[in-house]
């Protein structure tokens, strides 16, 4: 199992992404988080600035949906080129036909569940989608800390992506770190999120090398 590591730049300086994106090349991703202050109560960027984005990345982007109107905005992202596209479950009445649509468009799409929805339904449908995004916050701001009561909800999706032998990314964000990682990646995490967590590193190559090993060391002691 691989532990990727994706810092979120809801914590980036946010006139000057083009080169906070070149102090990330180590990552295995970018997380970007769009909100539209209506799912979330706060507001960052829209599809322009993703747009530009996905034209100087060194990396991947991870595009996280905190939007209303899902249906409407999630294939558009997707046709900027955009690695994956995550849209949350609350968001939409069809998540599987809006899966398909973005998986059609080319990009991996992801299903996110805020800390108080359940993720049964989507285990149920688990083939449809590449990966799981479970909120480890209340979404719409970065350095909170984790809510524990969320990780139950890893533990059960960990169990049911190796009984069904699929290979969907199970992923954490919200107050992920140095001290929790570990643990969150013997739940079954395999993809992080962290926003502070990186961006407050004098060395941030080095902190995502750190936070990666610490997630290996974690798998490596999965129940
Ligand atoms: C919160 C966002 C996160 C956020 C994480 O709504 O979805 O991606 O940036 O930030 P940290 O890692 O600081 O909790
Ligand atoms: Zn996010």
């Amino acid at each position: 199992m691989v532990a990727r590591i994706e810092p979120s730049i809801l914590s980036a300086d946010f006139v000057n992404f083009e080169s906070e994106f070149a102090t990330l090349k180590s990552a295995d991703a970018i997380h970007v988080d769009v909100m539209d202050n209506h799912f979330v109560p706060n507001l960052t960027f829209g599809l322009p600035m993703v747009s530009r984005m996905q034209e100087i990345t060194p990396v991947p982007l991870d595009v996280h949906l905190m939007i209303e109107n899902s249906d409407d905005w999630a294939p558009k992202f997707a046709e900027i080129g955009v690695f994956s596209v995550t849209f949350h479950a609350e968001t939409t009445d069809n998540p599987v036909a809006l899966a398909r649509r973005i998986r059609s468009i080319g990009a991996r799409v992801g299903i996110a569940v805020k800390p108080n929805t359940g993720v049964e339904s989507i285990l149920d449908e688990l083939v449809e989608f590449d990966q799981v995004l479970i909120m480890t916050v209340e979404p719409g701001f970065g350095g909170q800390a984790l809510i524990e009561d969320t990780l139950a909800k890893v533990s059960q999706s960990r169990r049911r992506i190796d009984s069904e032998g699929l290979g969907v990314w199970l992923q954490v964000d919200g107050g992920v770190d140095e001290n929790n990682i570990s643990r969150l990646a013997e739940l079954g995490a395999d993809t992080f999120v962290a926003g502070s967590a990186v961006f407050r590193a004098s060395d941030r190559t080095l902190q995502i090398e750190k936070l990666r090993a610490l997630a290996e060391f974690g798998q490596g002691h999965r129940h």
